[in-house]
């Protein structure tokens, strides 16, 4: 055979790619230990591991699957865009980490007649194997399956398989996905007994006509077989049809109705699970069952932080049933098609899927040109088709599965147009997307990434930059538009998504979007999450690889609270003249939900009760509900709930809600009542010491938050700005402190070393009975030009033995002016620790915002204060400068205060680390500004 590190050619001695089934023929998993050894390069790898008497009895063992390089053999790199070897394909360097395997297994004797397929789901990058000492062939393809045919060879007794795993091979250079290049075998292994006569490959056609509710069933085979659907009245049929239903329920995402059938040939039956439906781009939108449907989805990768892309079927559920708690639905398999499995949930419990190939060559645009991109040479042209015909055939069986992408960032090409042509043949019932094909010339829809809300707008008018080819303009003009990829949601963010669903919902053209992405990447390792250089990387992209709306465990984020409330498919409005109920789902009405609704007091229920809940079918305008309370002095929460259990969450579960907010602001009562507090000032500072018995620091003027990777990242990053003009590193000069009546008055200039910019900050104080009323006043001086501030607010530091908060505010997560929808008003209690949002790489989190009143308080008393009429507060254990200095959470360290930002207003988060800055309306710029919190002892301090 050929040298699979030399060929463009994508393998030999294979079988043709067919669809993921399950038969009842016998099968034998082979996950399990193997034996194993690595070595540093393919010349130094020992000779003989196919012969069965081979001796590997000096070998460490491995677990099948997983990644060589989280069980303690060579080490993960994570790249983004670079490739971390010469680009010079075919070839890879000659340090090729290459890994062993063997395993003996032994097959029962009634296997003796059987044919046998040997399949492996996933190899990382490129391997070969052997069966008995006999060479069965090699693949590339990492994603992809691979089946040999070894009847005749595998037999009765005690067998011996041995498979060689390449790290790099001329298949890597095909697969430049943003994520960590982790090795070896990390799919299942499997050996399927074959039948004479049985089934190799089926294709299930399985139409709707939404016009008639009809349905068409007809079920392509490889060999003669007989279908029963019993559900459908087919028993025993041929199973090629076709066969025209009455009246059959519709599969969609919102109502995933599968049909149980099964298939017979050849002694073997294979069950099925049948989902009809129609898909098409037609008169603009995308149409599934000839309505539009609106993708509020994710990019997702398949990641675990102690396993890679090794995922249990606990986890891929997992991953599912988060989505839909969190109203997405929809999924991009970023940039692979994923364990089979994952798309059976997807069926089951309903997601659309746009299910992508394994390709992306994103490197060669390094070159300035992407010289040399595969995409565009034809000796990469077998490889190419290889990709998708594996990616299609596997995966054709799915409903779920609505559109093909070719893959991702892999520059444009005739391979890529060998790709789409093979694809519209082999299956004319899906469409197409690639977004590199900026043309839409082999793809039937617009795609795009990072898209402005500016550009999403005029995409939405068909008003883009115009293609210089009038007929392809009109063309792709026609189209409907999917941003791939928005929304980055690396780190603190993103801010922005509400505008961006309101640009979705608005256009008919635009069909959604993305978010990038589901998960963060963080290796678990002592203490925190690695990300790329922990690892000792030669080239590497560092934290960029920790993106996800879920933290590396899947703990969901502040962005996914945000974008769940952001896409939900009921929306409630307050309206004047009463509760607005629209429907927002494609398909569905509201019959599987409750309203319910309650009043609050300072987060104490005084009202609550069921709201009737009109039918709404999908599409057809909001209905209008009376308020169910005259009181309109406590917030009034309406929400929709399941009624009933659903396969992804429990009856109860909140899947949409509004609040109506009292006007005016609700009368600021202590608690617990208070005692008069004289503050202690330090006359050389003019700062607040000591408030009654409580020792207290400040509160000064600040105006610095840790970067958020949004802030530090991307094109022109604006805390490149803030540190060059010094925000992080404030200087305060004491101007003048005097008594003015009853107020005690302190003037200050704050500015930073070796400029002339600076802002003067006037303290007021007045001691009001109820503690001591700080008003601030802060006025710029200099030219601050249109120069934009992390933050506007005061820093004080309270004593280390607070250590819990209660506050009457939004809630209960983080809120930032552009990223607070998901936050109600109400009262919270949390420990200053759960305060905290473990961001993988350390920054700016935890604001609470709009706090009418908070109580930080410990074993000794503590401090109320209370905004005029809110401020946003945060409460940590450590400085906003230490959060700046941390590389991984487990850097901060609790330090002998507790600090305490008590803030006017916040930048926004926007989404710069990679796509728009923070818009226009959420910056926030050097002004004029005053405000004002009063502070006093808590009353049992
Ligand atoms: C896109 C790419 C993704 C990811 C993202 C940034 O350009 O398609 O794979 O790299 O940028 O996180």
């Amino acid at each position: 055979m050929t040298d699979p590190l030399t060929t463009f050619s994508p393998g030999e001695g294979r079988r043709p790619p067919r669809a993921a089934f399950r038969s009842d023929a016998p099968r034998l998993i082979l996950d399990g230990d193997w034996r194993f050894r690595l070595s540093p390069s393919t010349a130094e790898a020992p000779t003989g591991i196919e012969r069965p008497d081979f001796d590997d009895s000096g070998w460490d063992e491995l677990p099948v699957p997983a990644h060589w390089q989280l069980h303690g053999h060579g080490a993960p790199i994570y790249t983004n865009i670079a490739y971390p070897f010469p680009l010079d394909p075919p070839y890879v360097p000659d340090d090729n980490p290459t890994g062993d395997y063997r395993r003996a297994f032994d097959l029962p004797e009634e296997w003796g007649d059987l044919g046998a397929v040997l399949r492996f789901d996933g190899v990382d990058s490129c391997f070969t194997a052997w069966l008995n000492g006999q060479e069965l062939g090699w693949s590339t393809g990492s994603r992809l399956p691979t089946e040999f045919d070894v009847t005749g060879i595998a037999r009765p007794g005690r067998n011996v398989l041995a498979v060689r795993v390449h790290q790099w091979s001329p298949g890597s250079y095909l697969e430049d996905q943003d994520m960590w290049w982790l090795s070896g075998i990390f799919r299942s292994v499997t050996l399927l007994a074959r039948a004479l006569g049985a089934l190799d490959d089926y294709f299930v056609h399985a139409d709707f006509d939404h016009t008639t509710g009809r349905g068409t069933l007809r079920v392509d085979t490889s060999a003669p077989a007989r279908l029963t659907v019993e559900e459908l009245g087919l028993r025993d049929v041929p199973a090629q049809g076709p066969y025209d239903l009455a009246a059959v329920e519709p599969w969609t995402a919102e109502t995933p109705r599968l049909y149980a059938g099964e298939l017979r040939a050849g002694g073997e039956t294979t069950p099925l699970r049948i989902g009809f439906r129609s898909v098409a781009v037609e008169d603009g939108p995308l149409k599934v069952n000839g309505r539009p449907v609106l993708l509020r989805g994710v990019n997702r990768h398949e990641f675990h932080p102690d396993h890679g892309r090794v995922l249990d079927e606990e986890t891929m559920r997992e991953d599912i049933v988060l989505m839909k708690r969190h109203n997405i639905n929809a999924v991009r398999t970023s940039h692979y098609p994923p364990d089979s499995r994952f798309l059976e949930l997807c069926d089951e419990l309903g997601l659309w899927v746009m299910l992508e190939c394994d390709l992306e060559t994103h490197g060669f645009s390094l070159t300035g040109d992407w010289r040399g991109n595969p995409s565009d040479d034809p000796r990469w042209r077998e490889a190419y088709l290889d990709r998708m015909q594996r990616t299609v055939e596997r995966d054709k069986n799915h409903p779920s599965v609505v559109m093909w992408s070719l893959g991702n960032e892999a520059g444009d090409g005739c391979n890529l147009q060998a790709m789409a042509e093979w694809a519209k043949r082999r299956d004319p019932d899906r469409p197409l997307h690639y977004e590199h094909d900026w043309d839409s010339r082999y793809t039937d829809v617009y795609s795009r990434m990072y898209t402005s809300h500016e550009e999403l707008d005029a995409i939405g008018r068909r008003a883009e930059e115009p293609l210089a080819d009038p007929v392809a303009d009109a063309r792709r003009c026609g189209m409907p538009a999917v941003v791939v990829e928005y929304a980055h949601a690396m780190g603190n963010g993103p801010g922005g998504l509400a505008e961006y669903q309101r640009l979705f919902e608005k256009y008919e053209r635009c069909m959604g979007g993305f978010v990038w992405e589901w998960i963060d990447h963080g290796l678990r390792q002592d203490g925190h999450f690695a990300y790329g250089g922990d690892f000792g990387e030669e080239l590497h992209d560092g934290n960029f690889v920790c993106d996800g709306l879920v933290f590396p465990d899947r703990t969901p984020s502040p962005g996914l609270a945000e974008y769940k409330k952001v896409v939900e498919p009921v929306r409630i409005t307050m309206a004047p003249d009463g509760i607005e109920i629209a429907n927002l789902h494609d398909f569905r009405g509201l019959s599987h939900l409750v309203l319910t609704w309650c009043v609050e007091h300072e987060g104490e229920e005084t009202a609550s009760g069921d709201l009737p809940l009109p039918a709404i079918p999908a599409g057809s305008p909001p209905a209008l509900l009376p308020y169910p309370t005259a009181d309109t002095t406590g917030p009034l929460t309406v929400s929709a709930r399941l009624a009933k259990d659903e396969p992804w969450a429990p009856a109860g579960h909140e899947v949409a809600w509004a609040q109506r907010i009292p006007e005016p602001i609700p009368a600021r009562r202590p608690t617990r009542g208070t005692r008069p507090d004289p503050g202690l000032f330090d006359t050389r500072t003019g700062r607040l010491t000591r408030l009654g018995d409580l020792p207290v620091t400040g509160p000064r003027l600040d105006l610095w938050r840790a970067p958020i990777d949004n802030d530090r990242l991307g094109h022109d990053p604006v805390a490149d700005t803030w540190r060059r003009i010094g925000l992080d590193r404030l200087h305060h000069r004491l101007l003048g402190m005097d008594t003015e009546d009853d107020t005690l008055v302190v003037r200050t200039r704050v500015a930073p070393a070796a400029t002339d910019l600076g802002m003067y900050a006037t303290y007021r104080w007045q001691d009001t009975g109820e503690g001591l009323r700080l008003t601030a006043e802060i006025e710029p001086d200099g030219d601050w030009q249109d120069i934009s501030l992390p933050r506007l607010g005061l820093r004080m530091s309270l004593p280390a033995w607070i250590d819990h908060v209660t506050w009457y505010g939004l809630g209960p997560g983080e809120a930032y002016p552009d990223s607070r929808l998901a936050a109600r008003l109400g009262r919270y209690s949390s420990t200053v620790d759960a305060l905290q949002t473990p961001y993988v790489f350390p920054q700016e989190n935890g604001s609470r915002a709009d706090v009418h009143w908070a109580e930080l308080t410990g074993p000794q008393g503590g401090l109320r204060l209370t905004g005029a009429p809110t401020c946003h507060l945060t409460a940590r254990r450590w400085t906003s400068e230490d959060l700046d200095t941390a590389r991984h959470t487990d850097e901060l360290r609790p330090a002998d205060a507790v600090h305490v930002n008590i803030d006017l207003a916040q930048h926004g988060l926007g989404s710069a680390a990679c796509g728009p800055r923070v818009l226009p309306n959420h910056r926030l710029t050097a002004r004029s500004a005053a405000f004002a919190v009063t502070l006093s002892e808590t009353a049992d301090g």
